[in-house]
């Protein structure tokens, strides 16, 4: 809603919101409704990654509003792994209390809200390092930088390092945990051939690319148990040059849920996607009709036929009557949000209530990325909205 514009009360048909609000389990964890908060990394954390009083007031507003399952921001896994300034950290024990505020204010706040955590390691995509590690040597047009190959030593010391990180998350209360191996960072630079160029055991065939994966997964279970939801962000299609398409991304979605990954997050593009075309980012700007929302749903009907686990689609989603037809048509089991929700946190709250219109205020305008950088993420365009209203 604008800031000072009357409240309608809207009707909203039953049909638009039978499923939406309709519970449903990611790997033994209920899920109030089928909407997800989507991974938003927060820049609020210390220096040192540990979590601060600004992150725990965000997810207890987060909670409040309404939505099923929060993904928090990324956190990396190593320090280096480390992307961005301010960025949350979970590489060490003395960091767990801080992020059991975070989950014990999520529980306490959010009517039956759950919380995971994503996990992160950003290989060649750091802004904060200056020496980066990737799979293979390949040039990172974005940061500027030229990684240098991992050896099987530092693979070895990174799937602990996600395994250790998984077992901090449920020790500090979290409800499952995200393995982020979407959008170019580290494990989505081993799943991809473009990024990947390896001829050892971690390169190569489509089997040894998911390797890394595989490692982490299994030994993720021996430290959290089988119960503990382990769920997975991946890309649909790099669109670069030879880099994952549709056609591999079904191979892996496929593997990844013989496995035994709770749930599959399908987005898309790294980030020097963005030197090919700005368009095809996974935050695609100008979603401003109900034709341009969920641009990834293309993709994720076909993912959808070969995987028997959850599928929770990601990209411009912005209506609620767009996401109970995608529900409806059986091509995701949930709807995740970020954008939406940095600008309307409440906005699951304001649907289930029939409050305003059906379609969030955000306009995707992407200028909340730069507010990550100036004090914490926040809607950049909500405040010269309301600024202008004001003046
Ligand atoms: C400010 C901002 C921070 C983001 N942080 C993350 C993150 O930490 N992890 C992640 O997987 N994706 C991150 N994303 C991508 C979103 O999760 C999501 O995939 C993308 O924005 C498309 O969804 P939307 O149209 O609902 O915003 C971020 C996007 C934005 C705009
Ligand atoms: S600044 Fe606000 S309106 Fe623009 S994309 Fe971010 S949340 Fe949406």
């Amino acid at each position: 809603m604008k800031g000072g514009e009357k409240v309608s009360k809207l009707e909203v048909p039953k049909s638009i919101t039978s499923l939406v609000f309709e519970p449903k389990e990611i790997g033994g964890m209920v899920i109030k409704n089928r909407l997800v908060r989507s991974a938003t990394t927060e820049g609020m954390a210390s220096e040192d990654g540990s979590v601060t009083d600004k992150l725990v007031e965000l997810y207890k507003i987060l909670a409040e509003g309404g939505v099923g399952l929060i993904i928090t921001g990324y956190a990396y896994v190593q320090p280096s792994g480390k992307a961005l300034p301010r960025q949350t950290g979970i590489y060490r024990d003395d960091l767990i209390p801080g992020w059991r505020k975070i989950a014990e204010t999520v529980h306490e706040h959010g009517d039956g809200c759950k919380v995971a955590m994503q996990l992160v390691h950003c290989g060649r995509q750091s802004w904060s390092l200056e020496e980066t590690m990737a799979p293979s040597v390949v040039f990172e047009p974005v940061v500027n930088k030229m990684p240098r190959e991992m050896t099987v030593e530092e693979i070895e010391e990174t799937i602990e390092a996600f395994a250790e990180a998984a077992r901090r998350a449920k020790e500090a209360g979290f409800d499952a945990v995200q393995l982020h191996a979407a959008h170019g960072y580290l494990l989505s630079q081993f799943l991809s051939p473009y990024t990947n160029r390896r001829t050892d055991e971690y390169g190569g065939s489509t089997e040894n690319r998911i390797k890394i994966v595989e490692d982490i997964y299994k030994r993720t279970v021996e430290k959290v148990g089988k119960d503990f939801p382990i769920m997975i962000k991946m890309n649909v299609d790099d669109f670069l040059e030879g880099g994952i398409n549709l056609n591999e991304s079904r191979k892996i979605a496929e593997r990844l849920s013989k496995i035994g990954f709770a749930a599959i997050e399908t987005s898309g593009g790294m980030d020097e996607t963005a030197t090919r075309s700005i368009d095809l980012v996974a935050s695609r700007t100008k979603i401003r009709s109900k034709d341009k929302e969920a641009y990834f749903l293309p993709y994720a009907r076909e993912v959808k036929k070969v995987i028997d686990i959850p599928l929770i689609l990601v990209g411009g989603i912005r209506s609620l009557d767009v996401i109970e037809k995608i529900l409806a048509e059986g091509s995701a089991d949930f709807a995740a949000l970020c954008r939406p929700l940095i600008r309307e946190p409440d906005l699951p709250n304001r649907w289930l209530k029939g409050i305003g219109g059906l379609t969030a205020d955000c306009i995707s305008c992407n200028a909340c990325l730069g507010s990550l950088v100036e004090g914490g993420v926040r809607c950049i365009q909500k405040e010269i909205t309301e600024q202008e209203s004001a003046g």
